[in-house]
């Protein structure tokens, strides 16, 4: 039975990669976002071990849940309701958060609402700008993911325009990290060594942005070429014994990456007719791509959301806010038994039987 409050109180998992988050909302307002991670632990293998992933989220499952309780000022017996991540990610690491959210749901007597981890993204940022607009464009970057998203009705619609082909945006950053020793996750190590260099001094390729590919595929991105090509710029200065510029690979990379994700975001706006992007994931936490996302949607009169960087990196609060949204919508809950699926489309908000 859906519960029938205006103001539910959620709680939210998440572990759908090597974040164990564990929000609090009630309603739009959020009270606790508590988040453990184990990224130490993969650190020295270059990626995220995904039976490592499992086993640090079964650790961290309970303190992190009553850290967040604590935070938050409730108890369990409060709850109004359980939102858990059911897709996509590790698979091991779903089970770990699926299978705590429906014991809770099931001695809790509450209902159970197994959402969509890419939804989350986007509707997080309800937590800090209000409410989505009826239609806006959604840019999901993370290291599992980049697509472009059509989203309708307040979040409750999501239409896939486009995705990457080959590596993730956030993917990218942490190969382009490895190749110039820094370490992992290098997103956020690429974004800092990329102040001390000039954005203009290589200029990288931009996969599928023009001719007949960008005719083709006007929202689809592909990272893997820019890749390799940052590899041959430093193999080959290397062997012609040139002194290599950190800094400036990391700039002219990280511009690379942000110039199409912009430019293809706010083309799809342009589109689609709606005045409204939100941007998402760990990526969206990159100093430059939210810097030009501003800048060139002013000149279009287009509104970019963006949630603060804490909220753009996987946590608890964004399952937690999509949960409360689904029970204001009076969204029959999840089958106790419903699917936990590490392919989740996007389409799919809310998981039911497999
Ligand atoms: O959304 P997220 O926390 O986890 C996934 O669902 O993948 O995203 C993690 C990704 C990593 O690839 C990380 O390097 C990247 O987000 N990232 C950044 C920044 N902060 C995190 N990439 C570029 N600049 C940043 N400041
Ligand atoms: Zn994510």
């Amino acid at each position: 039975m859906p519960v029938s409050t205006s103001d539910p109180l959620v709680l939210g998992i998440e572990t759908s990669c090597d974040e164990t988050g564990i929000g609090i909302v009630r309603g739009r307002t959020l009270l606790a976002d508590a988040v453990a991670s184990s990224v130490d632990a993969h650190a020295r293998f270059g990626g995220v071990v995904p039976e490592v992933a499992s086993r640090a989220h079964l650790e961290a499952m309970s303190p992190t849940i009553q850290r967040a309780c604590d935070e938050a000022g409730v108890r369990l017996a409060d709850l109004d309701a359980i939102a858990v991540t059911a897709g996509p990610g590790l698979v091991g690491s779903l089970l770990v958060g699926t299978a705590t959210a429906k014991a809770l749901a099931l001695g809790l007597g509450v209902p159970l609402y197994g959402v969509n981890h890419l939804a989350g993204h986007v509707v997080v940022d309800e937590l800090e700008h209000g409410p989505l607009p009826q239609g806006c464009v959604a840019l999901l970057v993370s290291g599992g993911h980049t697509s472009l998203v059509l989203v309708r009705d307040r979040g409750m619609d999501l239409d896939p325009l486009g995705a990457t082909l080959d590596d993730a945006a956030g993917e990218a950053f942490d190969k382009v990290a490895r190749l110039l020793d820094l370490p992992f996750p290098g997103g956020p190590w690429i974004d800092r060594a990329a102040r001390d260099g000039d954005p203009q001094a290589i200029d990288f390729p931009r996969g599928l942005s023009t001719g007949n590919d960008a005719a083709r595929y006007p929202y689809d991105f592909s990272f893997s070429g820019l890749k390799s090509a940052v590899l041959r710029w430093i193999r080959a200065q290397q062997s012609a014994g040139n002194q290599v510029s950190f800094p400036d690979v990391a700039a002219s990379f990280q511009e690379a990456v942000v110039d199409v994700l912009t430019r293809k975001a706010l083309q799809a706006c342009v589109d689609h007719g709606v005045e409204h992007l939100v941007i998402g994931g760990g990526v969206a936490a990159n100093s430059r791509l939210r810097a030009l996302a501003q800048e060139r949607a002013m000149g279009r009169g287009i509104e970019v959301r963006i949630p603060r960087p804490g909220l753009c990196t996987d946590n608890g609060a964004m399952i937690a806010v999509l949960g409360a949204k689904l029970v204001q919508a009076g969204t029959e809950p999840s089958v106790l038994e419903f699917a936990t699926t590490s392919t989740m489309p996007i389409s799919s908000i809310l998981a039911n039987m497999g």
